[in-house]
This record gives C-alpha cells, structure tokens and sequence, in this order.
C-alpha cells in the first residue's frame, strides 16, 4: 500500500513538473495538496495500523541439552558422543573448552525460566538428553534424575505460561550407540523408536509440540565439513545411510505416536529442517540451483512432505550417476522400499522450519574448490555456495539477506501442503561482545518478513529465536554466540546478563509490534 501511493505520488510529480513551466504557480498548490492527500491516506491506512503478531502467534526461544546443561557426569547419566569427542580431542574445539559445565542449565533451570518470563515469551524449546533420561542409550534404564530435572523444567515452564516445545534429539547421541555405528547402523530406527516411547509416556501428558530430531542435514552431514560430533572423516558413505536412517526413525517414532499416544495426548510432531535459501548467481544457474533445492531441502523433506513421498526423482538419479561412474556397484543413498515410502511419507503435523541465511548458488569453475562446505554441495554437486556483495556478510557462512527468508517461507508454501509452519530457529552468530545492536537488526527485519508473509497467507504460527542465552556452540566453542543473553563463562554462577536484542525481542513480544 505504501509503495503504491509513493508510486503514484511519484508519477504525479513527475508529471506535474513536465507542465510547470506553464502553470508554476496553480501547479505549486495542487503539489502541495497531493502531498496533504499522500500524508492523509498514509497515516490514515498505514501509519496509524502498523501490522501487528495475532495474539495466538507463539513467540519462543530456544536451546539445546548439550550446548547448555553441562553436568555431564552428575548422578547416573550415560556418556554422549560430545562428552566422548570434547575428552578425547579437545583441540578440536575453537578456543578450547567443552560442554562440562557450559551454562550449568542443569542446576540453573529456575533461571532460565525466569529469563523467559522476562522476554514475555509464549514457548521455550529444549531438547533432552538421550544419555541423561537412558544411561545405557537403552530403555532397560530410566534415570530417576534425568527424569526429574526434565520434569521440574516442564512444570516449571508450565507454571509461568510457558509452553514447552520439546525436541526429542539434538546430536547428543549416547556413546553406545555410536560405538554400533549411530545413525549409519539401521537398526538406529528401533533405538531411537524406544528412547521416544519413554520420552512420550513420561513427558506427552503436558506438551503439545514435539521435534523428534533436530535438524537432520546437519546431523547426517555436519560430520563432514566436520563440525560436529562423531567427527568422522567419511564424507562418501556415511551421511547417505544416516539420510535415510534418520528419516525412516522419526517416521517410526510418528506412528508409534499415533498408536501410543495420539488419542490421549493430540501432539504435534514434526522434525525440525534447517533450510537455507538458495538464489542463482545468474540465470544460468538457475537448473542447479533447482538441484542444490533437491539436494539440500529436498532430500530431507521430500520423503515426509510431498504428497508422492520418496527420494527427489531428479536428484536420486543424479547421485546413482555419479555413485556408478565413481565406481559404486549400488547408489550412495540408499532406495527407499515402497513400504518404506509409505511409512515415512505424510509423518508430520506441522512443519518446523529453521532458517538462518540465505547463499548465491554458481557451478564450480574447472579447477576451483569450495573453500567452505568442501563437500555439501561442491565436489558431489559441483556447487558452490557463496554471499552477495550486496547482503550484509557476518561470516564465511552467513550473510543477513531478509527477502531470501520471504522467499523460504513462500517456496515452503507453495511446495509442500502444509497447515502450520512454525519457525522452530532463527538467529544470528556474533562475537560473544555484549552489544549486539546487529542481533537487533537481524531479528527485527526476518520477524518483518514473516509478519508479511502471514498477512499473505502464509500460516505461520510461531517464532523461536535462536538462542535463549549463550552457549556451547558445538566446534565453535564459547567463541562464536546467538543469544539473547550473554552468559559469563569465567563466572562459577554463570550469571546471565540481558543483551540490547534481549531488551528489543521483550518489546516485540509484549507490544505484538516490531
Ligand atoms: C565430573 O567431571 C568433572 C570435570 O568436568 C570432574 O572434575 C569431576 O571429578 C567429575 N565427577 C565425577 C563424579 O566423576
Ligand atoms: C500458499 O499456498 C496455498 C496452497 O498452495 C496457495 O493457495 C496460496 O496462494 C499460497 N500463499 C502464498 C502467500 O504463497
Ligand atoms: C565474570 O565473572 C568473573 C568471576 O566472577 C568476574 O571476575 C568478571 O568480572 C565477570 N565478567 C563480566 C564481564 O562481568
Ligand atoms: C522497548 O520499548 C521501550 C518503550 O517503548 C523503549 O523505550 C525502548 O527503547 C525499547 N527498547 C528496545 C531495545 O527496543
């Protein structure tokens, strides 16, 4: 609306001054009674009514149980593969340091919901810790502690308003199963069916959302550009079998929901999806930017949200290519059976978006290597990923480009048929300074977008910014930070402190305005 009057007062304008020489004068009067009439209509439709959150939009933070609980060897709790990697190679972590104690959450709870109180927020999204609730990464064992520090966090939440959105796995994977071959072993997709069933008897009586498996591309494939735990150098084999394994789990989880506790609970279950926008470098590269969709998005959500369920046609026939001119005898990525099809597709109630940036896509040039993400993309795809000079880069992975957020949301929209779309991560990584006037602005122009995209129609129901408070950012150690709230480290007390984007997100939740 506003661009359509400044367009016409522009076009007024121009025209008026096309015939100035003749009527200067009358011509001065009706510019400045079209200037009246522009401000009139303005505020009277704009200005007055800035577009507002409706009151059921669930604004939330997040976090995760590794990045924040420490206490990693208190009481009976089992060993995770980060307690396994930070021990055995702690040089792999930037700056040095580990998740022992990290913002101690695990004895610190009450104030971290406090903190959401203070930020007026409706939801506060953790995750549990397999090898805290399961010492064993089995259900012959149900930790009486584990069970109870999850049960005070919940009730403590509830108590205040605030909803819990429980994540039942964030790459905190008990060490056990990982020492079976973790998420490449397929019989993962019964471990993690009965580590959920325990989940869900204990806890689905008081919450609604569930993510049963955080971020899935970066589970399987975050191994390599290896920067998260197990820290395997196996780039080729590995994340496919973990692809479909990881797929294939949470769809068994699902019906086992359904059968279990579906018509006493009436949960909603989805995984979460991180999903980065990606925009052609130039028009030629728009076919493989299609691909880089079906490589990345694709291939982690076309199986569950498509209506015909499966692989990306296009992309499974393009790997099984380069699997047998490699050398392979069967495709990298295993088939699905159409058993399997079946099961898997259609597994979600809503869907759990996490966005954070958005990357120009180009092909390779001959001889040219992907400095950052040597194989998501590069050397299978012969992709590049890279920012536009015209967005706002923060680091070699991240560029604050809001519009390709817009874009994310519509694309999500029109590709899938969802009901709800609930933005489960969003954030920004900076230095662990205090001021964060930029976190501000990143937050304050992707909430612009939603807000715009929901009164397109796009269904939206909730925002969860990434992260409640500093914390144990996997490789990056304590050096790179998301939150809200900083945390000092050096501190035994690990006070938290409000930082200005803290201060800003309050306001927006309270006003439903930005
Ligand atoms: C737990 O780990 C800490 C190091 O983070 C260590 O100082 C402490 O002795 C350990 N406690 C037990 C009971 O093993
Ligand atoms: C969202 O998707 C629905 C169903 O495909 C479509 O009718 C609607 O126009 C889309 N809205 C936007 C804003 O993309
Ligand atoms: C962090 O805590 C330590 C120990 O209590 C204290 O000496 C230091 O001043 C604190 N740092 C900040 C920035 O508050
Ligand atoms: C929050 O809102 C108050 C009152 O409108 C305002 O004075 C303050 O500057 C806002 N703070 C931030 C960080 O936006």
């Amino acid at each position: 609306m506003k661009v359509y009057l400044k367009q016409i007062v522009e076009r007024l304008s121009r025209y008026l001054s096309k015939i100035k020489t003749f009527y200067t004068n009358s011509v001065r009067k009706m510019y400045l009674a079209g200037l009246v009439v522009f401000s009139v209509l303005f505020v009277g439709c704009c200005g007055s009514e800035p577009l507002r959150f409706p009151t059921w939009f669930k604004f939330g933070a997040a976090s995760s149980a590794y990045q924040v609980e420490g206490a990693w060897n208190v009481s009976d709790k089992g060993e995770s593969i980060w307690d396994y990697l930070v021990h055995t190679r702690p040089e792999i972590v930037a700056g040095g340091g580990n998740g022992d104690v990290a913002c101690d959450s695990y004895h610190l709870w009450r104030r971290d919901i406090q903190m959401c109180e203070e930020l007026g927020l409706d939801t506060y999204r953790f995750s549990i810790s397999w090898s805290r609730l399961l010492p064993s990464g089995y259900p012959n064992i149900i930790s009486e502690d584990g069970k109870n520090y999850y049960n005070n966090l919940i009730d403590g939440l509830l108590e205040k308003g605030i909803e819990p959105v429980v994540t039942v796995h964030h790459f905190d994977l008990p060490q056990s199963l990982q020492d079976l071959g973790g998420w490449a072993n397929p019989l993962i997709v019964d471990w993690f069916t009965d580590y959920a069933q325990v989940v869900f008897s204990l806890f689905g009586d008081r919450v609604t959302y569930w993510v049963t498996i955080n971020e899935p591309f970066i589970l399987c494939e975050g191994v390599f550009p290896l920067f998260l735990a197990p820290y395997y150098d196996d780039p080729n084999i590995g994340r496919y079998l973990c692809n479909k394994n990881v797929l294939v789990a949470h769809a068994k989880a699902y019906r086992m929901y359904d059968d279990l506790f579906r018509s006493k609970y009436n949960g909603k279950l989805s995984l979460s999806t991180l999903f980065f926008w990606f925009e052609p470098a130039t028009p030629e590269d728009e076919e493989i930017t299609d691909l880089m969709f079906e490589f990345w998005e694709g291939r982690y959500a076309h199986p569950i949200f498509s209506k015909e369920g499966g692989w990306p046609v296009k992309l499974e026939k393009n790997l099984a290519d380069n699997a047998r001119m490699e050398g392979y005898s069967h495709p990298r990525l295993p088939p699905f059976t159409s058993e399997e099809i079946d099961l898997v597709r259609g597994t979600y109630d809503y869907f759990a978006l996490q966005h954070f940036t958005s990357r120009l896509v180009r092909r390779l040039r001959p001889g040219e290597r992907n400095p950052m993400w040597p194989l998501i993309g590069s050397s299978e795809m012969g992709i590049i990923m890279e920012s536009h000079p015209s967005w706002v880069s923060v680091n070699d992975w991240f560029a604050i480009w809001p519009q390709g957020f817009h874009k994310q949301l519509n694309w999500l929209n029109t590709t899938y048929d969802l009901k709800e779309i609930f933005i489960t991560e969003n954030g920004i990584p900076l230095g662990p300074d205090v001021d964060d006037t930029l976190r501000v602005e990143y937050h304050r122009s992707y909430l612009e977008q939603i807000l715009q995209a929901l009164h397109e129609g796009v269904p939206i129901t909730g925002y969860t910014a990434w992260t409640l408070m500093d914390n144990f950012e996997w490789v990056s150690g304590y050096t790179v930070q998301f939150g809200l709230y900083s945390v000092n480290f050096t501190d035994p007390m690990r006070t938290r402190t409000p930082r200005t984007s803290a201060k800003y997100y309050a306001n927006v939740t309270r006003t439903r305005m930005l």
